[in-house]
């Protein structure tokens, strides 16, 4: 078992710390014990609350590690698909497998009451959603009943550790106390309480979870020292202990803040070569050829429930950090400068059909929460276009739902706009010849600077340009 205080792998260079080989599995088989105190090559029963896109590739794995795992879920449906041997979890590779593996070896069962799984659980990893409510502040509503609905259950001896990503401060002084007031116990000496975050990436979960040091800080060194032991247990990855829960959720902030500031900085970059007709692609490849360098692509907004969320948990604790508020509102400005940028190129958008492609948060995944295609879509409505939409991961009623009439690949179309809000590779078979009206395309990822187009239609990317798309690059 190695547990470490600071990550052995140091700053990535060129962005190579996404490609790092998976560590391979060298835990010694691991035997259940009753009452789990960390002893190496021991497990013991571990709940899940919240078995969604990341929850339940964490059971999965836990159970490969010879834990008996608990998956609990509020939604019916999920817990009887995971009762079942099924995921309910699409396109995460290998995830289905594992899933009715673990399960026909008897490691994962699933249950909708939280209390009686705390109740036989040494370990309680939590992990739904924190979002934001309508004035960006955070909304605990999930957290708050799944914290109550296994406090009857917390015991002496209990390790309770959040993965959710949390404002800072949380674990100790929100959380900590729901549970020590519920239980009569005092947290750090009775029962441990850790805050953990999942850094995962949908898509490549099960990959990630072999090579993501896993980041760990407790409320107390003690809560420290267990909750580590259990992923040291669990996980191929490093295990970092850090100094406090505090220090924890605040690299989770950083990390993902980083990353919208950069791509706000990214955007920024591209307004200043469309100032001057330079490829900002080309700038940024250039650029990141300086090991320091790390610039992100700009883009028509960033999208998702953590990269645009995570920066206004870090200012509901830390108000006024300026760089991290501006970024904010660049990134979210995107929509209006394509609408900006593509109203005097189709003579207007009042009474425009305009096609949007993509319209989930990010190609490749069926998720809409924060897809900046809600706001392109409401703000073209706006403006009076008629908008249709596409989206391969999505069918013509969730479409509809979304405020947009939905069109299908390779029909005729009268629209004079295109605006892409995803990269998906499809797209790139787009042909202009079904949209014989067509006069602009906003590329809004600048996956289709190839696309080719009759001399007609405007092409405009995000810091590139019809001049310089056919640039090498990008
Ligand atoms: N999705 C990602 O890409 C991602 C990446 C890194 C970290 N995270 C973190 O993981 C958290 C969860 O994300 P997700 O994508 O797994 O969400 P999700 O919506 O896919 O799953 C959440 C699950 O929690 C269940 N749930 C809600 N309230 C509950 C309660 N009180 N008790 C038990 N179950 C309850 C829901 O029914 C759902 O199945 C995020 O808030 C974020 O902090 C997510």
């Amino acid at each position: 078992m190695t547990i470490v205080g600071r990550p052995s792998v140091g700053a990535s260079m060129l962005g190579g710390s996404i490609h790092v080989t998976p560590n391979p599995c060298r835990h010694a088989k691991a035997h259940i014990v009753h009452c789990w105190s960390g002893e190496d090559a021991t497990a013991g029963i571990v709940a899940v609350v919240g078995a969604g896109k990341m929850g339940l590739p964490l059971a999965a794995q836990f159970a490969t590690h010879g834990w008996s795992v608990i998956a609990v879920d509020i939604n019916p449906e999920v817990v009887a698909t995971i009762n079942a041997g099924r995921s309910h979890v699409g396109d995460e590779p290998g995830l289905a497998d594992l899933v009715s593996r673990v399960h026909a070896e008897g490691l994962l069962r699933a249950t909708l009451d939280a209390a009686a799984a705390a109740r036989e659980a040494d370990v309680v990893v939590l992990i739904v959603p924190v979002m934001l409510d309508a004035e960006q502040r955070p909304d605990y509503r999930y957290m708050d009943a799944a914290v109550a609905s296994i406090a009857p259950g917390v015991h002496a001896g209990s390790t309770v550790i959040f993965e959710t990503t949390l404002p800072l401060g949380d674990t100790r002084q929100r959380f900590a106390p729901a549970l020590e007031a519920a239980s009569g116990l005092v947290a750090d000496r009775d029962f441990f309480v850790a805050f953990s975050p999942e850094r995962l990436f949908s898509g490549a979960v099960l990959e990630n979870l072999a090579v993501y040091p896993k980041l760990v800080g407790g409320i107390g060194a003690a809560s420290t020292d267990r909750a580590a032991r259990f992923y040291a247990s669990v996980l191929d990855a490093e295990v970092v202990a850090m100094s406090s829960s505090e220090a924890a959720e605040f690299s989770k902030l950083a990390d993902t803040t980083y990353r919208d500031v950069n791509i706000a900085l990214a955007n920024e970059f591209a307004r200043a070569a469309d100032l001057h007709g330079i490829d900002v692609q080309e700038v940024i490849a250039a650029a990141n050829s300086q090991p320091y360098s790390h610039i992100h692509q700009p883009g028509i907004g960033v999208g998702g429930h953590c990269i645009p969320v995570y920066p206004h948990l870090l200012l509901a604790r830390a108000p006024g950090l300026s760089v991290v508020e501006t970024a904010r509102r660049v990134n979210d400005g995107q929509v209006d400068r394509a609408l900006a940028t593509l109203d005097p190129l189709v003579g207007g958008l009042a009474g425009t059909p305009v096609l949007v492609l993509g319209m989930t948060y990010r190609e490749g995944v069926k998720e809409l929460a924060y897809s900046r295609a809600i706001a392109l879509i409401d703000a073209l409505r706006a403006a009076g276009a008629r908008v249709s939409a596409f989206d391969p991961l999505l069918a013509d009623e969730e479409i509809r739902a979304l405020g947009a009439e939905p069109w299908h690949w390779g029909e005729p179309g009268p629209f004079r706009a295109i605006v892409t809000q995803t990269a998906d590779r499809a797209f790139a078979a787009l042909d202009a010849a079904w949209f014989p009206d067509l006069r602009a395309v906003y590329d809004g990822r600048n996956s289709l600077r190839a696309l080719a187009l009759p001399e007609d239609v405007a092409y405009v990317g995000v810091g590139v340009q019809a001049s310089t798309r056919t640039l090498a690059g990008g």
